[in-house]
């Protein structure tokens, strides 16, 4: 299907139609600062420009930095406080009048890195962290998602941890590459130790250059290894929990009339 896949960031706002057959993009990716404050209704309001801008009529999906239960945000580490409890399928969905479904920006991001990047036939338990503002993680067993894991905020040196050791923390902190490495290393063996995937893959802005911190790392047996998809994970992953959304749909209408 060509559907329309929105990655909404702490910084900025991406989205592209993407052929969620071959996860290729089909438009140019369009990227919008993300307003600040990041309320609720400056969100929507730039969601909808970015959809203007593509020129894309049809239905939406988000990944959102936040854990999105039912269509409801439960948390706001990176995004204005005013988002808890809001329905953000509803309210997104009115102001664009459209059907926009919405998840943890993590979690859309390993659907993509799963299907088309370095999970690809990775049947084991694959822990998918990106970093960026934040850290995100997205749990795959037997490639099956198990959403809303929230991994990057467990207790590090005393902090949350993606106050130690997400892209932002390096740079406000300044940190060389190679310090961060040894910051994220301490990270990767904590959550080794807690719930031992086979596989971790490193995605997010700062995945780019994984070649610059990769040699601080060194867990137990996991794999380490860098997301192929890079920064187009989120927007084609958003895609294709559309695509998703869209068969469950025309699933239970038709177990309804059955
Ligand atoms: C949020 C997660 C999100 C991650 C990346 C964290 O602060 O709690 O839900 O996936 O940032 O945006």
């Amino acid at each position: 299907m060509e559907l329309l896949g929105v990655d909404i960031g702490g910084s900025g706002i991406k989205g592209a139609v993407v052929d969620t057959t071959t996860g290729k993009l089909l438009t140019e990716r369009v990227r919008i600062k993300t307003p600040q404050p990041s309320t609720p209704q400056a969100v929507a309001a730039t969601i909808k420009e970015l959809v203007e801008t593509i020129g894309y009529k049809g239905p939406v999906a988000c990944g959102f930095p936040a854990r999105v239960i039912n269509g409801v945000v439960l948390t706001a580490a990176n995004i204005d406080k005013s988002w808890v409890n809001v329905h953000v399928e509803n309210m997104l969905s009115k102001e664009l009048g459209t059907d926009v479904y919405v998840a943890n920006d993590a979690d859309v991001a390993g659907l993509a890195e799963m299907c088309f990047g370095a999970g690809r036939n990775e049947m084991g338990k694959v822990l998918i962290v990106t970093i960026g503002t934040g850290l995100g993680t997205a749990m795959f067993f037997r490639g099956e998602l198990l959403p809303n894991f929230e991994m990057g905020h467990i207790i590090l040196n005393g902090d949350d941890a993606e106050r130690y050791c997400s892209d932002s923390a390096r740079e406000k902190l300044d940190l060389k590459w190679k310090e961060f490495g040894k910051r994220f290393n301490e990270y990767l063996n904590r959550i080794e130790f807690l719930v031992q995937p086979d596989l971790f893959i490193l995605g997010g802005g700062a995945s780019k250059k994984f070649d610059k911190f990769s040699d601080r790392l060194s867990v137990g047996s996991a794999r380490v290894i860098p997301a192929e998809t890079l920064n187009l994970a989120g927007i084609i992953g958003a895609a294709m929990y559309c695509e998703r959304r869209l068969n469950e749909k025309v699933q239970s209408k038709s177990k309804s009339s059955s």
